[in-house]
């Protein structure tokens, strides 16, 4: 603790790279730990092959992609209706392509559990990357097995074949020897370009890697996975100041290893999202029928302590959009009642017990605002309550517009940390007024709290 105080106290003066140098330091038993991940992690990857260190001419390159896009029925059709992790992944097999490697794609689509669920097929997904690949894309309605063998060991050098959801096999998510041996059967090199999915230690994402390396075959990561590194993990390091976070979502629960971590790198942070309730909550006051997480009272107050030991700015909302819930009567496929909200309005003060908090206000919106267009870096996971519904909508929007702006007019670099805040982005049509949005969710959300991917640490040192 004491050496918290000593940086806090120098922090406000200190010059970048001195700030920088101090903030690799161990603060505390929990802060060391993630220090020393970090150090490492970090080092590992600038050390990992990627594909431009291979050769793959007439090699069966097999290559991890994360193709888990969203999809939609429309007459007995299953209709992709987001493809941007298809695309993301164009640069690695049209540079693979080029190389003259045979390319053999595994993916997940969904949780099938380890049946064959057919609306979780990746038939539609073969056919959009053939559209945007501009050349055929074989298709395979298996992951193992003779077929599949038969296919790859007749593909030509530049050909592209796509196998069916890995997930309809339990092996995969237990990542069983036996069947990463028989997947790594049609791959001579293991090429991991899936960020998404690479916090999961599955089959294809670290057995197959790991049957690759010890016949001697080469693993390494794809651009988009170099990419999501760079930003994720390169960028934050040695972020331009002022840094600025906004986290948002629903639970504090889900990101304080996150808070955690940026505490340490941050100049500000933004709390927006249900998340800000629990912080109310613990301040003693009232939150009505908001989500909160009564338990992680402690841990709300903890991250704000350790902020004030930092000289981090910590900033929460002070208006609240409300509505109060009332039943429609009607039932959601689930069987679970649908709710409406009436008497919609924005609060300053104590949310009444019969509403609940559904995003920031327009006070709150302009203030984050405001500091958002100071900075150099920012990061941005999580949105500012429940954008989904028109009505709460201003207060992500209003971020998500202050995100674009810096970007656009101040040359800041916004790196975007997957999953809602994407979506919320994409919504706003912002997307493209960004420097960088990741295609994870759960992956850029463990990659930020310091976490070795299992999927990276797999790939070969260089
Ligand atoms: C995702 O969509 O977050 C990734 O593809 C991982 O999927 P999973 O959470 O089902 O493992
Ligand atoms: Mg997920």
């Amino acid at each position: 603790m004491a050496r918290c105080a000593v940086r806090a106290a120098f922090s406000g003066a200190m010059d970048v790279s001195r700030r920088l140098e101090i903030s690799f330091r161990p603060l505390d038993a929990d802060g060391d730990g993630a220090a020393r991940r970090l150090y490492h992690e970090r080092i590992c990857f600038m050390a990992k092959l990627t594909i431009r260190d291979l050769n793959v001419r007439g090699k069966r390159v097999f290559l991890r992609v994360d193709y888990n896009v969203p999809l939609e029925e429309k007459d007995g059709q299953m209709v992709i209706t987001d493809d941007t992790r298809i695309k993301e992944t164009l640069p690695t097999l049209k540079a693979l392509i080029e190389q003259g490697g045979r390319l053999i794609l595994t993916a997940h689509l969904g949780r099938p559990k380890g049946k064959r669920e057919p609306s979780m097929s990746l038939r539609p997904v073969a056919e959009r990357l053939a559209n945007l690949l501009g050349r055929p894309v074989a298709f395979v309605d298996d992951c193992i097995g003779e077929k599949v063998e038969k296919t790859a060991n007749a593909l030509k050098d530049g050909d592209v074949l796509l196998l069916e959801n890995v997930r309809y096999y339990n092996e995969e998510e237990k990542n069983d020897p036996a069947f990463a041996e028989k997947l790594a059967k049609v791959a001579d090199v293991y090429v991991n370009d899936a960020f998404g999915a690479a916090h999961r230690a599955h089959a294809s994402t670290e057995g197959v890697a790991r049957v690759v390396a010890k016949r001697g075959g080469k693993c390494a990561a794809g651009l988009l996975m170099e990419r999501e590194l760079k930003f994720l993990g390169d960028e934050l390091e040695k972020p331009a100041r002022p840094f600025v976070v906004i986290l948002g979502g629903a639970k504090v629960s889900d990101k304080i290893k996150v808070i955690d971590r940026l505490l340490e790198k941050a100049d500000t942070i933004l709390i927006g999202g249900a998340m800000a309730y629990t912080f109310q909550l613990a301040h003693g006051k009232p939150v009505g029928k908001s989500l909160v997480e009564p338990d992680h009272k402690g841990t709300a107050l903890a991250a704000e302590e350790k902020a004030k030991k930092l000289g981090v700015k910590f900033e929460l909302p002070t208006d609240v959009v409300v509505g109060k819930p009332v039943d429609t009567g009607k039932l959601n496929k689930k069987g679970k009642p649908v709710m409406d909200f009436v008497n919609i309005h924005t609060i300053k003060d104590a949310i009444p017990d019969d509403s609940e908090g559904f995003s920031i206000g327009e006070e709150t919106s302009a203030r984050y605002a405001k500091i958002i267009s100071g900075a150099k870096t920012i990061l941005w996971n999580g949105p500012m309550g429940m954008f989904e519904d028109a009505r709460f909508a201003a207060g992500t929007n209003a971020v998500a517009q202050a995100v674009a702006d810096a970007t656009q007019k101040n040359g800041a670099k916004s790196i975007i940390g997957g999953g809602d805040s994407v979506k919320a982005l994409n919504k706003a049509k912002l997307g493209d007024k960004v420097t960088f949005m990741s295609t994870g969710g759960g992956a850029s959300l463990e990659f930020l709290e310091g976490a070795v991917l299992p999927g990276v640490a797999a790939l070969s040192d260089k």
